[in-house]
């Protein structure tokens, strides 16, 4: 699918299909898709369609009409109308499709291309099923033409790449987790470094016994597959401090010897939604060739139960001294995540923002609609709330009162791994908030927003939009 900025008028577009925007209580300019309109008794209700044959005075095949609902259109409702645009162009096998522009609240023309990019490329993501080969249809949306009235730099390739960095986000987090394993993230890690040119480690579990990292090493030792510490950097910003960007990459949680219980224990393939999405990132940020200094940390293990698995009891020194009593195993991702902050001290960086699928306990605070953010610095918490809100991916901050911290309080260590059943969300932050006092950083907690569930199971590509767009706003 490729995108296009095209200056002539729509209806001269003599292509497959025209979209024809139409709001609520405003009759169309063209009087003769009013016609269509009045003999269909179509209402411009928000994402409505109806696809027209050849209509007089445009030059396309057909004219695809879209609903836009009340004026004036806000971003969310453009989105969604976008989406049903979409799907009704894929029912319709529509091959090539010119979009007019649009006013949209608060939104400028940069924001719409990109949006309009992103959004219908991201749509066009199918799932890879595993052995069955791709049904390779002769009809799929080649091209689609963008209308703009400005000369201005187009925008388009930016949407493009975060629609690129969320499929990859998607297809990493919708692999089964016999392929998707540690060592399957550290060579899409390598091959990411290939295509961009950036600078990649990856620590083994005996490089991580050098460097003291026992918290991650305590999870990862009762499993067969071995754990990874990657990471990965971009460097177009000279010596500036980079921005790091921290995702957990369990690949499988069953919670270890805390073992989950059965039911819906598939789901904890997307346990590595962090990850992927800290390199979906990555990727649209060196599609995109943005000035700045970007890096990436990836620890990746599994979660398992077995002989060698971490016991509730158990206690471990993490890299930065620190001890930990395991009272739970399934509170691995902080265990993980404990010593990749530590380890990202020696990128002096600007912010630290990690990424992960923590607690279950943030889709019961947040639903699947917001992510959870937590920050030591409220500047960078606001930055990331506004990033969120331009790009539609969305964070809500908790607090992270010491009060919280308490709660981590332990007879045997430094603190416990759990703080109990209140505020599991917050008390898993206090957490990683004592491994984090040597710089400015956040936590986004993805649990409820990185999947879907049901039967729309599958990987949103979330939050790629808000950490492109943050790292696009620091420039
Ligand atoms: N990966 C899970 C969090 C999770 C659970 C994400 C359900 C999405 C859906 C995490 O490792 C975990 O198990 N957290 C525990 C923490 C508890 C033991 C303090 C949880 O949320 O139950
Ligand atoms: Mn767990
Ligand atoms: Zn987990």
């Amino acid at each position: 699918m490729e995108f296009f900025v095209t200056h002539q008028a729509v209806d001269h577009y003599s292509g497959d299909c025209s979209v024809a925007f139409v709001l609520k209580g405003k009759s169309n300019e063209n009087r003769i898709i009013q016609n269509y309109l009045d003999l269909h008794r179509f209402e411009p209700k928000l994402a409505s369609t109806l696809m027209l044959g050849k209509v007089e005075g445009y030059k396309s095949k057909r004219v695809l009409v879209v609903g836009l609902g009340e004026s004036p259109l806000s971003q969310k409702n453009y989105i969604k109308a976008l989406k049903s645009l979409s799907s009704a162009m894929s029912v319709s096998k529509v091959k090539n499709v010119v979009i007019p522009s649009i006013e949209v609240e608060d939104a400028d023309e940069a924001w719409l291309q990109i949006t309009t990019a992103r959004v219908l490329k991201n749509e066009s993501y199918k799932v890879k099923k595993v052995g069955v080969k791709e049904e390779i249809s002769d009809i799929v949306l080649e091209a689609v033409n963008i209308y703009s009235q400005n000369n201005g730099a187009s925008e388009i390739q930016k949407g493009v790449a975060i629609a690129n960095g969320m499929a990859l986000t998607r297809e990493l987090g919708d692999l089964p987790p016999n392929i998707c394993t540690p060592t399957y993230i550290a060579e899409t890690a390598k091959s990411l470094a290939e295509t961009y040119n950036l600078e990649c480690e990856i620590l083994e579990e005996s490089d991580m016994e050098s460097l003291g990292m026992n918290s991650l090493l305590s999870v990862s030792k009762g499993s067969i597959e071995p754990g990874k510490l990657i990471s990965l950097s971009y460097s177009n910003a000279g010596n500036e401090a980079p921005i790091v960007l921290v995702g957990k990459g369990v690949t499988f949680d069953s919670g270890g010897i805390s073992l989950k219980p059965g039911q819906g224990m598939d789901e904890m393939k997307y346990d590595m939604c962090g990850a992927a999405s800290v390199l979906g990132a990555m990727s649209a940020i060196a599609e995109m060739n943005l000035k700045v200094n970007l890096t990436v940390v990836v620890p990746t293990v599994e979660n398992m139960p077995a002989h060698n698995a971490s016991k509730p009891g158990d206690v471990v020194k993490s890299m930065s001294g620190q001890t930990i009593e395991i009272l739970n195993t399934d509170a691995e991702g902080r265990l993980i995540l404990c010593d990749a902050l530590t380890y990202c001290e020696k990128f002096k960086p600007k912010a630290v923002i990690d990424i992960a699928t923590l607690t279950g306990a943030v889709i019961i605070a947040l639903g699947k609609h917001h992510s959870g953010v937590m920050s030591n610095d409220q500047k960078l918490a606001d930055a990331l709330k506004s990033s969120g809100l331009s790009s539609l991916d969305t964070v809500w901050q908790l607090p992270l009162d010491e009060e919280y911290d308490d709660l981590l309080k332990s007879n045997f260590a430094d603190m416990a791994n759990i703080g109990g059943r209140e505020a599991g969300t917050v008390t898993a932050a206090c957490f990683l908030a004592r491994y984090a006092k040597n710089y400015s950083w956040a936590h986004i907690d993805i649990a409820g927003t990185a999947w879907l569930g049901g039967s729309k199971k599958g990987a949103t590509g979330r939050p790629v939009p808000l950490l492109t767009q943050y790292i696009m706003d620091q420039v």
